[in-house]
């Protein structure tokens, strides 16, 4: 006992005299981090800024600080894999909740609904001892090919700062760092190593920065990703320019950049250009990886040698150890932020609405949907989406669930809740493979049918039918939805054209589920009366699916990027800019981004080529109106000025409308788009209730970047606001001035 004692008394006396500073929550950041920084050997700051596993960085073991676990990715957790390699580990603990795509949480166009993603998927990972999570995504969507669309948001730079920023802080609030990727002009997969952008320095500012600064400036992010391809002919995992002036330098970013794994190429740049944490190199100096020779990575022996050889100084090398001492500190140290909880019902809960929010009603002629509840009638459910399991595949976003309700799954539970039956038909057969990395789904797809026999099937039984339900669009497989590779078109694959044309032929109350983070061609689109895009939405897809089209849910989704006609509609490729020029003499493509600012439905909107949806599209079960718009004065000094929109539901059921702002510079000295989002509001209404939606903007909303004087600039003149449910649908305008 008397033992106990002295040891209690010991460890009392200890903690209430010398707890070191590093170690004392009590103390400020930065003094922590410098403290820590004077105790430590060359040796033990150059272990603490490479990887020691595929997922884990090493710490200091002889003063306490402990490694460092990251992990994928956006949407959940990933599962467990080896400590050097990408197979599984074969945990039995490790099955999580799959959260919806991030298109579904820029398409709900609700902050709190962004909040609620980052701290649900925080508790995941800080459940699962995960000090950063790899995510979010938010390359802008400049081409409707890009196979990694799926993880982002969309193609608007102001919807994707104002949605990335709760998730930040909902993520970082759990002690969980973000690690927001990929930094930056990571805007397709094919090439993705080897692509060198060419783009101007407005475009940079003006479309492909603003989400990651305000991710950093306003989310306060702790973790930044570099991305794989090359900037002014450098990895942007060591890029001087990215890194250093723009991100540190100009946005003043504390954090750590974290390289995408196997994005360093060289030593001397990763010192020198802003790189602070390297994982998953090749290890072999070539193309693959030897195993567990974390040793040989361009930031450990090699850059110990060059500081040996007094080549190199440490300045640099302590300024990474700081930088991943902050993250380690923020997270790992960070004893106050719980332990976080996984599959929880909260999560359910949290998945399933973000999908309901995020689902878009693309087309409802007749009023199809929602489907009338009656007892005794007969639904029809067609397609392989409608049973494939979306949460496997699709790269390192690919997850292993405790459950994912299939499409099928859910609306016969909603169906069967009103004495409703419900028949399945294949319709087509896409992709049957069961699993990536690993993770298997354990369905069986196989289908040995002709097409013309699945068609007839389905043609069949949709003849008596009260209602046909055809889930289809893509999945997660090399050439669809999937990292590492784009699309070759627009077209739905697999034929699904032909189902869906034989089906609206067979029953007028025909609804198209398409389940894709990509727009997709739909050349049958006048004659299917009711569309709905609804997105990989993890878990509970089956549920968020029938909640919209039985009416459970009203949708209130807008989509977060243009659905062209066709592909040669898109300033990528009307452009012929993508995937740029390969170099004679080396594996390098050039990729001039020679659209400039005019992405998405700045191209439609500036060069009146009419989409089939457009930006900000989304219907809803009710009406609303809109009332006139007013500002509160007529001309502002500093830029600010507040509107006022009167938005009434005008229907009879209760919904949510999206009042988006756009603003047009009538006059400038330099060609700006038609219009550009700079304000919107999400807004709840009971049937009859009207609400006046107050949505203020700053000068921010009227600059342009003039990249001669590096500078933001709003020329005084007039400006109009336009504000409508949808960039296409302009209800009420009003013009003021900048003095
Ligand atoms: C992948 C992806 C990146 C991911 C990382 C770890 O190649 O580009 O998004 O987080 O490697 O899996």
């Amino acid at each position: 006992m008397a033992l106990t004692v002295v040891m209690s008394a010991g460890v009392l006396q200890t903690s209430a005299k010398s707890l070191p500073v590093y170690r004392d929550p009590s103390r400020p950041l930065d003094e922590r981090v410098e403290d820590a920084l004077s105790r430590m050997t060359t040796q033990e700051k150059i272990d603490i800024i490479h990887a020691q596993s595929k997922f884990s960085s090493r710490g200091v073991p002889r003063l306490g600080l402990p490694d460092l676990w990251t992990d994928d990715g956006p949407h959940g957790v990933r599962p467990e894999v080896l400590w050097d390699e990408w197979d599984q580990a074969g945990w039995t603990n490790d099955s999580c909740v799959a959260f919806p795509a991030l298109t579904c949480l820029a398409a709900s166009w609700n902050p709190e609904v962004s909040y609620l993603y980052g701290k649900s998927v925080g508790e995941e990972a800080r459940y699962r001892g995960k000090d950063v999570l790899l995510g979010p995504g938010v390359n802008i969507y400049r081409t409707p090919v890009n196979g990694r669309n799926f993880e982002y948001m969309g193609e608007d730079p102001y919807l994707a700062s104002v949605m990335v920023v709760p998730y930040v802080q909902g993520l970082q609030d759990c002690g969980v760092a973000a690690c927001v990727k990929h930094f930056a002009l990571n805007n397709n997969e094919l090439n993705r190593h080897t692509t060198n952008v060419i783009v101007d320095d407005r475009t940079l500012y003006e479309i492909y920065l603003p989400a990651f600064k305000a991710a950093v400036q306003k989310g306060k992010a702790w973790s930044i990703m570099g991305a794989y391809n090359y900037y002014k002919d450098e990895h942007l995992c060591h890029n001087q320019r990215m890194l250093n002036d723009i991100l540190k330098k100009e946005w003043g970013f504390d954090g750590a950049v974290v390289s995408d794994w196997g994005g360093t190429h060289d030593t001397r740049q990763a010192i020198t250009n802003g790189l602070d944490l390297e994982f998953g190199s090749w290890t072999d100096g070539l193309a693959n990886g030897a195993s567990n020779a974390y040793d040989n990575y361009y930031m450990a022996r090699p850059y110990l040698e060059l500081i040996r050889k007094g080549e190199v100084g440490t300045e640099e090398l302590d300024d990474k150890a700081r930088r991943v001492l902050r993250l380690m500190i923020r997270t790992a140290m960070d004893y106050t932020k719980g332990d976080g909880e996984m599959c929880s019902e909260a999560h359910y809960d949290a998945a399933r609405r973000i999908g309901d929010e995020g689902i878009v009603l693309l087309r409802n002629e007749n009023r199809v949907l929602p489907i009338a509840k009656a007892q005794g009638k007969k639904i029809l459910v067609v397609g392989e989406n409608a049973i494939k399991m979306m949460t496997v595949g699709g790269g390192s976003s690919s997850l292993k669930v405790q459950h994912e309700i299939s499409p099928l799954d859910g609306i016969r539970a909603a169906a069967s809740s009103c004495g409703m039956t419900v028949d399945y038909a294949r319709g087509y057969v896409g992709d049957v493979t069961g699993e990536y990395n690993g993770v298997v789904t354990g369905q069986n797809l196989n289908d040995s049918r002709s097409a013309a026999e699945l068609i007839a099937e389905a043609v069949g039984k949709a003849r008596e039918a009260d209602y046909v339900i055809f889930v289809g669009g893509l999945n997660k497989s090399a050439g669809q939805d999937c990292e590492d590779s784009d699309r070759a078109g627009l077209e739905l694959p697999y034929a699904q054209d032909d189902v869906i044309r034989a089906l609206a032929a067979a029953n007028p109350n025909f609804v198209v589920v398409n389940v894709s983070g990509n727009a997709v061609a739909m050349p049958w689109v006048k004659d299917v009366p009711a569309i709905v895009q609804a997105w990989f939405l993890g878990s509970e897809s089956g549920n968020s699916i029938a909640d919209v089209l039985f009416g459970e849910v009203n949708p209130s989704g807008k989509l977060p990027f243009t659905f062209p006609v066709r592909l040669s509609d898109s300033p990528a490729h009307a452009l012929g800019a993508y995937p740029g020029v390969k170099r004679a003499d080396s594996d390098v493509w050039d990729l001039e981004y020679k659209e400039g600012i005019l992405v998405g439905y700045r191209w439609h909107d500036t060069k009146k080529i009419k989409p089939l949806f457009a930006f900000g599209h989304g219907l809803s079960y009710t009406d609303f109106t809109f009332g006139k718009m007013t500002a509160d004065r007529a001309e502002t000094e500093d830029g600010t000025v507040t509107f006022t929109v009167p938005v009434t539901n005008s229907g009879n059921v209760a919904g949510a409308e999206v009042v988006q702002l756009y603003i047009t510079d009538n006059k400038c000295s330099v060609s700006r788009p038609a219009k550009e989002l700079k304000g919107f509001a999400k807004v709840f209404l009971q049937p009859g209730e009207t609400r006046d939606v107050k949505i203020t903007i700053d000068r921010d909303a009227l600059a342009f970047f003039d990249a001669d004087r590096h500078e933001w600039v709003a020329e005084p003149g007039q400006f109009t606001a336009s504000a409508g449910p949808a960039s296409d649908n302009i209800k009420t305008t009003v013009k003021f001035k900048l003095k």
